[in-house]
């Protein structure tokens, strides 16, 4: 094996020709007419790319409506959430400090709903059929008007006769919303859809007694559809209140509230499992 090693110097020869080679001209090993032509090239060719993008953004930007997003993910049905926001309730009745944050956080989410700001904002609407303000072709309809849901309408759970919501008797209020939706139009069998809470197989006998509020755990119709953000601004979620009357105390319940409501459209798929429904943990405990 021949080692014909190379010297340090003979290395930084090489390397300094390459990046300058005085015999042909050549700078890292092209010359200035080649070096040239690439950079005319990459010119030109980004000035393509960045007009092709600036075409379709455009292009785009004028199919795009302001007041409704094109694509939407097409749920079934859509989200729930409780108030307060918790995946378990858990406090200790004679404890103000264990459920004075979730009085808190109900009289925050209820303060928007306060029945002088929804006199304010919204309107009365005829109960039991969609607010319709539809578009008429070109013509906008903006803004649109929002329909009442007042504070007092939850009664025992709007923290107005009771600002401690129930808790402090062992008798929690919880609220819950649907996300919304722009668009969708729920109903149950031509009807309002309603709110139902059961609790997990094993945990029935400790739910007890339950009320809500609106009676029936109705979300009237009049509060569909949702026209978005922008086309009605002043739009109020409608909610209903669940107060657990006789729940047992010091025990685990899992329940689970859903959105009676005829499917929509009939997907199946997994995502959608937990769409329409919300689960979480209740625990009352008492020292007593
Ligand atoms: C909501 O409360 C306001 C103010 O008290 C009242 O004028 C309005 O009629 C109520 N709306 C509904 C739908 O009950
Ligand atoms: C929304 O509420 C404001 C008051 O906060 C009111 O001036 C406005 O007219 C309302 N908009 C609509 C479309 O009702
Ligand atoms: C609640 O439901 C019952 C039976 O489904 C019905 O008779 C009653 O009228 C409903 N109440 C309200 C306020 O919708
Ligand atoms: C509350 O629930 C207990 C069982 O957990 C039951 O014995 C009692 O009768 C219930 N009270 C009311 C008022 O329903």
């Amino acid at each position: 094996m021949a080692k014909d090693k190379k010297s340090c110097g003979d290395t930084m020869d090489e390397w300094k020709e390459f990046v300058w080679n005085p015999r042909t001209h050549e700078f890292l090993g092209r010359t200035a007419t080649s070096w040239g032509l690439i950079l005319l090239f990459y010119l030109v060719f980004y000035i393509f790319l960045g007009g092709m993008f600036i075409l379709t953004m455009y292009v785009m930007l004028q199919t795009l409506d302001e007041y409704k997003p094109t694509y939407q993910d097409r749920l079934a049905m859509p989200g729930m959430m409780i108030r307060p926001r918790a995946l378990e309730i858990v406090y200790t009745v004679e404890d103000v400090e264990t459920w004075d944050i979730y009085v808190k956080s109900l009289d925050d989410f209820l303060t928007p709903y306060n029945d002088a700001q929804q006199a304010q904002t919204s309107v009365e609407c005829p109960p039991d059929q969609n607010f319709l303000q539809e578009d008429s072709g070109e013509v906008r309809n903006n803004p649109k008007r929002s329909c009442q849901f007042n504070r007092s309408m939850l009664l025992d759970c709007s923290g107005l006769k009771d600002p401690s919501y129930g808790y402090n008797v062992g008798k929690p209020c919880i609220l819950i919303k649907l996300n919304r939706v722009i668009g969708l139009k729920p109903t149950k069998d031509g009807l309002s859809p309603y709110i139902t809470c059961a609790a997990k197989r094993e945990d029935t006998e400790s739910l007890g007694e339950l009320e809500y509020f609106p009676p029936n755990g109705t979300l009237n119709l009049m509060y569909f559809p949702y026209y978005g953000k922008k086309a009605q601004v002043n739009y109020s979620q409608p909610l209903v209140a669940i107060k657990f009357l006789n729940v047992t105390h010091n025990e685990d319940i899992n329940v689970e509230c859903k959105i009676n409501a005829d499917k929509i459209e009939a997907t199946g798929e997994e995502r959608d499992k937990f769409a329409g429904r919300v689960s979480f943990k209740l625990r009352v405990n008492t020292k007593n």
